[in-house]
């Protein structure tokens, strides 16, 4: 595969072939594709003042270990982006998101077809993300839009759920994400991160053979991603 050039922001040295990670906005990214992604995964970093109070005996937000929120009216403006002829968002979604006030103005892809949830279990942190403890905060609902006809492979079971203990800067599961990939991408087909976080879609791609190009701001996070990028074993 070769690596793919769509956009100004520097492409960082030493990265696999088709693995695209950059570290600028994803506004940037998106207004200079000239490749229509066959799927784009959407983790936005939603801001934390509009979610529902945290429960009692919730430790309180370590601001060093996260990233700054964004309004919901920015990530729509991002949503907007997305090239018209895109046929598939994965969109990590938040309890709060389901409210009318939250409208993300997704109309154009119609109902999510499907969903699922991670359930974010820890079975060291009893009193809190323990097993059978599922509330706002301590999951978080995936949902899946497509338009037209897009490609679809069932031949493999997809998990309507993921059970796994949060990783660190909010990293979403791997296993989970590979399934939706092998299921709605063809090897070689260009997956869009548009908030990447620590890397895991671009994890994802490299392992299941498919194009990845993704944006990060935080030129921290960045880093720590192209640092476990480094250490997946094919
Ligand atoms: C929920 S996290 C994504 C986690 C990621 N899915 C993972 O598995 O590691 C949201 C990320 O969006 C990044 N971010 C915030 N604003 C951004 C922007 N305008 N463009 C690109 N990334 C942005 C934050 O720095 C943060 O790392």
């Amino acid at each position: 595969m070769t690596q793919i050039r769509l956009f100004n922001a520097p492409t960082p040295p030493g990265l696999p072939p088709g693995i695209d990670l950059r570290c600028c906005d994803v506004v940037d990214l998106l207004t200079s594709l000239d490749e229509t992604p066959a799927l784009v995964i959407a983790d936005p970093p939603w801001t934390y003042n509009q979610a529902p109070p945290r429960l009692p005996g919730d430790q309180p937000m370590n601001a060093s270990e996260h990233y700054d929120g964004l309004p919901v009216s920015v990530i729509r403006d991002h949503f907007a982006l997305i090239p018209k002829g895109c046929p598939r968002l994965a969109l990590w979604a938040t309890w709060p998101v389901f409210l009318p006030e939250w409208d993300l103005k997704l109309k154009r892809w119609g109902r999510p077809i499907t969903g699922g949830a991670w359930f974010k279990s820890d079975p060291n942190d009893e009193g809190h993300y323990g097993p059978g403890f599922h509330w706002s905060g301590c999951s978080e609902p995936v949902l899946i839009y497509t338009k037209g006809t897009a490609y679809c492979d069932r031949s493999s079971p997809l998990r309507n759920a993921w059970h796994e203990a949060p990783g660190k800067h909010s990293r979403k599961p791997v296993g989970w994400m590979r399934q939706w990939v092998r299921r709605w991408t063809k090897p070689g087909d260009l997956v869009l991160d548009m908030y990447a976080g620590l890397g895991s879609v671009a994890e994802v791609c490299l392992l299941e053979e498919r194009r990845y190009i993704g944006a990060e701001l935080d030129p921290a996070r960045h880093r720590d991603a192209l640092g476990l990028l480094a250490q997946v074993r094919l």
